[in-house]
């Protein structure tokens, strides 16, 4: 078995307390590799030298404290991203909360041998999960760059743009928005991958998914017993992404109290972990994604409004499909290539028929859809062309009936409840108001979309009294 590696750095007199040497003893009889320096200058000689990269270094604060402080982004790269445990005299006039990002954990001194013996273990596990996730983010770069968000329109070049304006300067917080499958996720990557943070951490977490108090002990951590069930303690995502970015998903969706919380750790840059009892401090970048109009939720007390400005220093809006289908000559033959690729076929080919179908749908799903509409087609493929049997778009069907629930909107289509909630008129209303959105409530458009004429959709306008109340 590959031994573990330590790295102690300790000043090298004793004085009857635990000290370096002692420490680097006691591993060494276990099952660990250990070096021992007395300060930053050596860690480097030690690096280049030997080639030594330790999983955990333990260090002790009072020899180390100011350099620590002024290098650490320089000294995680350099070391390849050990775990740091960090000792300190308790009576000493350190400011350990500096430190607390960097920290997987500070040992007051004198240091108990089982406490860090349990500590260092963990601390050696959860660096070589890092370091696995970090050999494969290599190929993530490569993944997301800015040209991975494809399309030649004026509103795909617009975006990426902005991601070139965003990926070189230093921003604290972006929004993203656009509705589902627009390419939220892939622009939060490229905003990592391809900004200054890029060797940082990217913390991924989906606001929807979780309940509010489990939200919460994610983000900000938890000591053990802090609550039942916590039973070891937990890191937050913001101290997990500390130097790097923490990609907050669906954000629209997360409860307004921690809402509140989030605000002020943003604010503060520091929070507590649940249960515990010092603030630790983080740098982080934060890009929150959402499907939801936050403008809207803000106008109905969903959303702070203090969180919104907050988080919309920079906003970049993703244009749907529907708006930008002269992308799909670029779009169809790259996810065609990929699948080719994935599934070992050979479609080269694509009928005028298939195009026509391609353009007239009306891609509710946007990429997500097509995505997914083109996998089907070219698995499903027995030759260099693309199947157009298998694409199975129906026409432009705008309208989904379903039944039971309520109204939805879904981006051009929407769905109307047929449990009786309902009468015939209102739904007749709902779609013409929808219409009318689509086209800004120009009546000429609308009758032309809906097939109908301006007088039946002046009468019925003033019928239902479907005035522009926006
Ligand atoms: N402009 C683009 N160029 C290439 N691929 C894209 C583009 N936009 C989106 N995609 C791809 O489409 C798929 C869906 O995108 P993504 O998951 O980022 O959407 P989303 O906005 O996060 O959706 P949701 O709101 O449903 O989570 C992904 O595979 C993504 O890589
Ligand atoms: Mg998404």
């Amino acid at each position: 078995m590959m031994k573990k590696r330590m790295l102690i750095i300790e000043e090298r007199t004793s004085n009857g307390e635990l000290n370096g040497e002692d420490l680097s003893r006691h591993f060494s009889k276990k099952d660990w590799n250990v070096d021992i320096v007395s300060g930053l200058t050596e860690v480097k000689n030690l690096l280049i030298d030997k080639d030594f990269c330790p999983d955990v270094i333990l260090a002790d604060l009072d020899v180390c404290a100011d350099e620590m402080f002024k290098s650490n982004a320089e000294l995680q790269k350099l070391t390849n991203y050990p775990e740091w445990i960090f000792t300190y005299d308790p009576d000493g006039d350190i400011d350990i909360s500096q430190i607390d990002g960097l920290a997987y954990d500070i040992l007051a001194k004198p240091i108990d041998r089982h406490r860090i013996e349990v500590v260092a273990s963990r601390a050696q596990r959860l660096a070589s999960i890092n370091r696995r996730l970090r050999h494969s983010s290599a190929s993530k770069k490569q993944r997301y760059q800015i040209e991975s968000y494809l399309g030649q329109s004026d509103a795909a070049k617009n975006v990426r743009e902005m991601l070139t304006a965003l990926t070189e300067t230093a921003i604290s917080a972006v929004t993203v928005i656009g509705e589902t499958g627009t390419g939220k996720g892939l622009v939060a990557r490229i905003i990592h991958h391809c900004g200054l943070r890029s060797d940082g951490p990217l913390v991924e977490i989906n606001c929807a998914a979780l309940p509010k108090e489990l939200l919460e002990s994610q983000l900000f951590g938890h000591e053990s017993g802090a609550f039942t069930g916590a039973k070891e303690r937990h890191r937050g995502l913001f101290e997990q992404a500390h130097n790097g970015t923490l990609f907050l998903d669906e954000i629209g969706d997360m409860d307004i109290e921690l809402q509140s919380k989030l605000l002020k750790a943003l604010e503060d840059k520091k929070a507590r972990r649940l249960g515990g009892e010092r603030e630790i401090s983080f740098d982080v970048q934060v890009v929150a994604a959402t499907g939801v109009d936050l403008e809207k939720a803000m106008h109905e007390g969903r959303f702070r409004e203090d969180l919104y400005h907050r988080l919309n220093v920079f906003c970049i809006d993703l244009p749907s499909l529907a708006d930008r289908k002269e992308d799909l000559v670029e779009l169809v033959p790259s996810i065609i290539n990929e699948y080719n690729q994935k599934a070992n076929k050979k479609v080269t080919v694509v009928t005028d028929e298939v195009w026509e179908k391609l353009f007239n749908y009306s891609w509710t799903g946007n990429i997500r859809e097509l995505r997914n509409v083109i996998e089907r087609s070219v698995l499903l493929s027995k030759d260099e062309t693309l199947p157009s049997k298998w694409l199975q778009l129906n026409g432009s069907s705008d309208v989904v009936v379903e039944s039971g629930g309520v109204p939805r909107r879904l981006g051009s289509a929407i769905t109307i409840p047929l449990d009786g909630s309902m009468k015939l008129d209102e739904m007749d209303g709902l779609i013409i108001q929808a219409a009318l959105e689509d086209n800004e409530y120009n009546v000429s458009q609308t009758a032309e979309m809906l097939g109908s004429t301006r007088e039946t959709l002046r009468y019925r306008i003033q019928k239902y009294d479907l005035r522009d109340k926006g």
